[in-house]
């Protein structure tokens, strides 16, 4: 890491579903098992001084599953909150929610805002939460936030650009991924952050969520790495 010009680590985390199937488990226990590494992957990111971990952990797309799922990871993630502010106020770290608070149930809002305000000095590891996260979403949103400068008269057309765009993103202000790695060998973005990983590195592994460990962000950033020795080349 101490070599290592990567900053942002962005993952796509799938296969819980699977591992629970494969190991003749419940769902839920899936997603558990999930979180569990999450908190795991997210403190060792913070640890080893890295400058940003965002992670896909619910999309627009994921309201369609089984009122028994979406139940279940609304417990985990309600859970799972309290237990990463604990940890953002004991080690520095930043959280962030990236995607549309509206949507979500109004216990969760709260806590997703409460989290916001109290860490948003921290200034270690910048850890953002994809939720409710669409990306062609957020563009639109971008785009409606600043034709609403044009008709009030606050900007010109001509004065749009793509850091404007930038900066009307969920990721205002952040640095974009220089790595994003897909765990459970499928080999799509889906709808993660279209904008922002327009110049990144992808990984696509094949293990499934719950069995990344924090050796796979080691091995993850020697990937990193070695790519870009073989860049300057
Ligand atoms: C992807 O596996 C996982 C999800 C859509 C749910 C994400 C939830 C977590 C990783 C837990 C951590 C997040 C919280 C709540 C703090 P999948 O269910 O799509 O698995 P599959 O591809 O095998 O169906």
């Amino acid at each position: 890491m101490e070599n290592s010009e990567i900053k942002h680590i962005a993952i796509i985390m799938d296969g819980n579903r699977r591992w629970a199937k494969q190991n003749n488990i419940e769902t839920s226990l899936g997603h558990k098992k999930g979180a569990e590494v999450l908190e795991e992957v997210a403190k060792y990111c913070n640890k080893i001084g890295l400058k940003y971990l965002t992670v896909y952990a619910f999309s627009t797309e994921n309201w369609k599953r089984t009122k028994e799922e979406v139940g279940a990871i609304m417990k985990l993630l309600e859970i799972y909150l309290d237990r990463f502010l604990k940890t953002a106020d004991l080690e520095n770290i930043k959280l962030r929610i990236l995607g549309d608070k509206e949507g979500v149930p109004e216990n969760i809002r709260k806590k997703m805002l409460q989290m916001e305000e109290r860490t948003k000095d921290n200034t270690g590891l910048k850890f953002n939460i994809a939720f409710n996260y669409g990306g062609r979403a957020e563009i639109v949103r971008a785009t409606k936030i600043i034709s609403k400068l044009v008709l009030d008269g606050k900007i010109e057309i001509d004065e749009i650009d793509e850091d404007m765009i930038s900066d009307n993103l969920y990721t205002y202000g952040e640095e974009d991924p220089d790595l994003v790695i897909r765990t459970s060998g499928e080999c799509r973005t889906s709808n993660f952050l279209p904008w922002q990983t327009t110049y990144s590195e992808f990984l696509f592994l094949n293990k499934y969520w719950p069995e990344f460990t924090t050796d796979d962000i080691d091995k993850a950033i020697e990937e990193y790495n070695n790519r870009h020795i073989r860049k300057g080349k």
